[in-house]
């Protein structure tokens, strides 16, 4: 089932409250893949009714950046929800979720702005404003479904730190549920944006977990010198790849890590060709 309204959403929930039914909500921007399908399981077999929200969410997206290109598949969406055992597709327009000319401008719409040392780093570096508009939908979906849990995956790692730091600071009485990032057999964390990679591109793109997996290897041999560990990054790298950053930095505070220890991230960016890609993994 589908819903594009707000209205109907909140009677679909509140009749489900009034049975007194948990609720899960995933939130996405469509485009579904095995990552989201993994999100939307763990809710089903965790709350009693899975919503999953489809929105592709212009506030977030930068100038310049896909929010045109970006794919949208909202029926082989709905039927992977569906599948995958959820109750209902949330799909509102930006005209829905914004209103009528949806004037996107802080001038004109109120924000949910993050903690400027948990976006003046990482993806909020090169992309300014994005966690702005990430919080203030995230915030919005919240407020219109009221879910008991929420489910994020551990790919997008700073956006879920964000997140968790939002619900602490303003009281949201919702618990996150962080899920293991899902990979192919090959390694490659599994994206929307893969779409956009050619045959080619796609083995360029192995580089990221390439380069994790043996920084993690390194890591459990001892070595925990971070200039070290950024060093073996370099063997892996070729002319395909521009690398934005690879940085060491605590699992709950962003904070930057000189020697790892198992709280820590490895955070990682390139280009491959246009295509910007992040990964990261757990050092523990
Ligand atoms: O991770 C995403 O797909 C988006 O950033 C989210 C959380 C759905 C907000 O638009």
């Amino acid at each position: 089932m589908i819903i594009h309204t707000i209205k109907e959403l909140r009677e679909l929930v509140k009749g489900w409250r009034k049975e007194g039914l948990s609720v899960g909500l995933v939130p996405t921007m469509g485009a579904l893949h095995a990552g989201h399908r993994s999100l939307i399981e763990k809710s089903v077999s965790k709350c009693d009714k899975t919503v999953v929200s489809v929105f592709v969410n212009p506030i977030q997206f930068c100038p310049g950046e896909d929010l045109d290109k970006y794919p949208r598949t909202l029926n082989a969406d709905e039927q992977l929800v569906s599948d995958a055992g959820a109750d209902v597709v949330f799909a509102p327009s930006p005209k829905e979720m914004y209103g009528e000319g949806h004037i996107l401008s802080n001038d004109f719409l109120t924000y949910v702005i993050p903690p400027y040392f948990y976006v003046d780093k990482l993806c909020g570096k090169s992309r300014v404003g994005h966690f702005d508009g990430v919080c203030t939908v995230v915030n919005k979906l919240f407020n219109i479904v009221q879910p008991d849990f929420a489910f994020f995956g551990e790919k997008d790692r700073q956006q879920l730190i964000i997140l968790k730091k939002m619900v602490k600071d303003l009281n949201i009485p919702v618990e996150i549920i962080a899920c293991p990032i899902v990979r192919e057999e090959s390694g490659l964390a599994l994206s929307s944006r893969n779409k956009y990679l050619s045959d080619e591109q796609k083995k360029d793109a192995l580089v990221l977990s390439k380069i994790l997996f043996n920084i993690k290897a390194c890591y459990n041999k001892g070595i925990t010198n971070v200039s070290e560990l950024v060093e073996t990054a370099y063997a892996f790298l070729n002319s395909n790849h521009s690398l934005e950053y690879l940085e060491f930095r605590d699992c709950e505070n962003l904070e930057e890590k000189k020697v790892a220890d198992s709280d820590t991230i490895v955070f990682i960016a390139l280009k491959v060709g246009n295509v910007r890609l992040i990964d990261n993994i757990k050092l523990s």
